[in-house]
């Protein structure tokens, strides 16, 4: 896991573009009064963002077993609940159309799928799943939208729905990602944490805040690392590279 020095050292392999944008971005600072009501309006950013985009901008994740195994249930003959928190299975969003889109799906099996609107920072999730019943959670691009006072009550949450032993695997956007960069002034709320055009919120995490962030909600982390890939769309001659975060955490005994 890296210290305070790794991420100034990061930070030192910035360009002077990248260092002065950064800078920049703090001379225009979201007021606080804006930055409450993000807070108490996020339900609304997230369905308003779903109305417009529908399922366009999200596509099917076709990644997501190949980059964490323990999606595919192969050596198992019992089984398991998967929980993915922001739209299955077991599926929840603070959007309530993202959750309508999501039972649209002909792929939607209401036999073995339950997908529902909550708010994961809340305690309503427990009137939808027992705790101790999930063997998996994937809380993937979900987190970076969240206030960051609220990381650790939300994996906390996450905590009590896990059956001892259970996991979860974190993907999000990571430190100086370029999306990060690209924000100008009058777009930052907080630390690594900003406001987009629509009303939704980014935050960007170094590894070492993914580790603290687990360990305080009661998680043991087996990874934890940076992946960085580009973002390609030929079309529109985009060839960017992109920082993401990934972990794999266990409940704590
Ligand atoms: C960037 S999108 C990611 C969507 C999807 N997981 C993916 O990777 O394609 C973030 C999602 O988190 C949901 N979300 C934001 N805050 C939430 C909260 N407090 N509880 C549950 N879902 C939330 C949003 O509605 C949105 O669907």
């Amino acid at each position: 896991m890296e210290s305070f020095e790794e991420i100034q050292s990061k930070k030192q392999l910035l360009t002077d573009e990248d260092k002065q944008r950064l800078s920049l971005q703090n001379n225009r600072m979201v007021s606080e009064h804006k930055a409450k009501l993000l807070e108490i309006e996020a339900k609304k950013h997230w369905d308003l963002f779903y109305k417009r985009n529908e399922t366009r901008f999200f596509r099917d994740r076709h990644w997501t077993t190949r980059e964490f195994e323990d999606l595919l249930n192969e050596n198992s003959t019992c089984t398991r609940t998967l929980f993915e928190v922001g739209c299955g299975v077991v599926a929840c969003d603070l959007s309530p159309r993202a959750v309508e889109m999501v039972k649209r799906n002909p792929q939607y099996n209401s036999d073995c799928m339950r997908a529902f609107q909550c708010d994961i920072t809340t305690e309503d999730v427990f009137n939808e799943v027992e705790p101790q019943t999930v063997d998996i959670v994937t809380l993937i691009f979900v987190l970076s939208a969240i206030h960051p006072e609220k990381f650790v009550v939300t994996l906390r949450n996450i905590n009590k729905l896990l059956k001892p032993e259970g996991i979860i695997l974190f993907r999000d956007y990571g430190l100086y990602d370029m999306a990060q960069l690209r924000f100008k002034p009058g777009h930052k709320i907080a630390e690594n944490f900003y406001m987009r055009q629509d009303g939704t919120r980014s935050f960007y995490f170094s590894t070492d805040y993914v580790e603290n962030m687990f360990k305080d909600a009661g998680f043991n982390i087996l990874l934890n690392s940076y992946i960085y890939r580009r973002t390609v769309n030929k079309r529109e001659k985009v060839d960017v590279p992109r920082i993401f975060v990934q972990a794999k955490a266990q409940k704590q005994d």
